[in-house]
């Protein structure tokens, strides 16, 4: 681990509201870690910015007679309202629309071209006649050669999930009217020139997942293409040569630039050497499966062309996609929770216990299932780890006015337990900096669940001669489940950090503090009051029984 991080989530497109899919895979186990390096000591910063070019944004601007520039404003601003209600904590929001970004990828760009790494080559594309456009991608609609579908965008088959190449019966999505074939002059990167640093960067790089390294090495002995980085619209990056007027850089090449670009504009306004923090810090992209194929390729390959300026990343985690009841999310037929609504229903820290008790490291899909939610809710947040709490404070308040007791003498069972706390930080932080989220939970669980167990068979409400002991144990177990939650459920530790009367903010202390015992007796603690509220069966029906309604 470096003494410094910098964490990126894939970054969201300017273009419909940021749903459960999204948050699981991508943004909780982003902020979970960036929560986590920043307790472990590192100077961590979680950047984002929303992904504003494109076809498919310009499209949708269009139809809703908004220039794209007003389009994307809306949805940026909304996105960063619905990831702070969720906490997810980025340090700096920005936009791939931002002056920043446009001047550097048009410098990445010349530097590409200066070191003749770009080309250009004539293709043939769709050409309205009636809009005077060429159509890329999401310009055209049409049959899918493979499956037949209807009403397919000439890119890619949402029917049968293939990649297109020349799509039947081609309409402009503008006008319904037949589009014909042009010539235009695109702009190439020679993506297979890069095939054996790829391959060797891939091999060499330990922290990459073994699974995902290894069908991306398969695709690269099969034969990389160049890759075509221009489009003819007229929302992106101006391509910055004088013969290239009119014509944008492609969305994929300037939007993952922005990590780079938003990042130096945060650290350089902090007064931080940006370049500088870049090069030295650890860099994790955190992304879903779908765009492996850009972040292992494409992205690495520019930063190796650009003679490693700026430097590849050090993690890539990557997860599956979330499915909503066992099918697929779908907004069109509204198969599909918005984290907006959910968070109507429920607190972020609901969400953010269920997300994570259920988040594999792995490009496994995961499942979002109300009734597992409402059990896990109930019996493993509230009934295992709420319960110790209250039952902890409350004890201490009714029965020692809300002090903390002196102890007696350690018997085996308080040893043991006494040992449980030293070990917590280093059990659960070799899962964490995995990021094995739902391991790094469960193992927190665990931990109370011993101590529920240990309160119940010490009995302090029989006032033995144990009571003092087991309340100062349990109490110090208590505040180190606050500290231990903390990345996972931000709210809810500061509240027990409140409750056990500790000062200042649950976030500024030290991971490794959570193995301290630095509860001592005398200590008033704060007013314990319950921590969660149960989730009732029949809310959970009323909000499955939404999903797949008419709206
Ligand atoms: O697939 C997507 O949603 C893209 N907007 C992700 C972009 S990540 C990038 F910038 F590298
Ligand atoms: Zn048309």
């Amino acid at each position: 681990m470096r003494h410094k991080a910098i964490i990126t989530s894939a970054l969201p497109y300017s273009n419909g509201e940021i749903h459960l899919g999204h948050v699981a895979s991508t943004y909780l186990p982003a902020d979970v870690t960036t929560r986590f390096l920043k307790q472990k000591g590192v100077e961590a910063y979680y950047i984002c910015a929303s992904d504003d070019f494109g076809t498919p944004i310009l499209i949708q601007s269009e139809k809703e007679g908004k220039s794209p520039q007003e389009y994307v404003a809306y949805w940026n601003k909304r996105d960063l309202e619905d990831f702070s209600a969720f906490d997810i904590d980025f340090d700096f929001f920005y936009k791939t629309s931002s002056t920043e970004n446009i001047e550097f990828a048009q410098y990445v760009f010349k530097k590409l071209q200066e070191a003749g790494h770009i080309y250009e080559s004539e293709i043939i594309q769709f050409y309205c006649n009636n809009d005077k456009k060429f159509l890329p991608d999401r310009y055209v609609k049409g049959t899918c050669p493979y499956c037949k579908a209807d009403d397919q965008y000439s890119d890619l088959c949402e029917q049968c999930g293939r990649v297109l190449e020349e799509i039947k019966n081609p309409k402009c999505s503008i006008c319904g009217q037949t589009p014909v074939k042009e010539k235009s002059k695109h702009y190439f990167f020679k993506l297979k020139n890069f095939s054996v640093q790829l391959y060797n960067w891939l091999e060499k790089n330990e922290n990459l997942q073994k699974d995902v390294k290894k069908y991306v090495q398969n695709w690269i002995k099969k034969g990389l293409l160049d890759w075509d980085i221009s489009r003819d619209i007229s929302w992106g990056v101006p391509i910055p040569l004088e013969e290239a007027k009119g014509k944008m850089l492609y969305g994929w090449f300037d939007n993952h630039l922005a990590y780079i670009s938003t990042a130096i504009k945060f650290l350089n306004d902090k007064g931080i050497n940006g370049k500088e923090f870049w090069n030295s810090a650890d860099i994790y992209h955190f992304i879903g499966k779908d765009i492996v194929y850009h972040h292992f390729l494409f992205l690495p390959a520019m930063r190796i062309a650009m003679d490693e300026e700026y430097k590849l990343p050090d993690y890539i985690p990557t997860r599956g996609h979330l499915t909503l009841e066992s099918k697929k999310i779908s907004k069109s037929r509204n198969w599909y929770i918005g984290l907006k609504e959910f968070l109507e229903y429920y607190p972020a820290d609901y969400l953010r216990f269920y997300l994570a008790s259920i988040n594999l490291y792995s490009q496994d899909d995961i499942n979002f299932d109300w009734d597992e939610f409402a059990t896990k809710i109930n019996s493993e947040l509230i009934g295992n780890f709420g319960n110790f709490v209250n039952r902890t404070l409350g004890f201490i308040q009714k029965t020692f006015d809300g002090k903390i007791p002196k102890p007696d003498e350690f018997d085996d069972i308080d040893n043991k337990s006494e040992k449980k706390i030293k070990t917590l930080a280093e059990d659960v932080g070799k899962l964490m900096e995995q990021n094995h989220l739902d391991r790094a939970l469960k193992k927190i669980l665990e931990f109370s669940a011993h101590f529920n167990q240990y309160f119940q068979h010490k009995e302090p409400w029989k006032k033995d001669s144990g009571t003092n002991t087991t309340v100062y144990i349990s109490v110090n177990a208590v505040r180190s489940l606050a500290i231990a939650f903390y990345p996972l459920m931000p709210k809810s530790a500061q509240k027990i950090w409140s409750q056990l009367g500790l000062r200042g903010d649950v976030s500024e202390q030290s991971w490794d503090s959570i193995s301290e015992i630095s509860l001592q007796a005398d200590h008033k603690i704060g007013s314990p009051s319950p921590l969660f509220a149960k989730i009732e069966e029949s809310d959970i029906k009323k909000y499955r029984q939404k999903l797949g309604s008419q709206v």
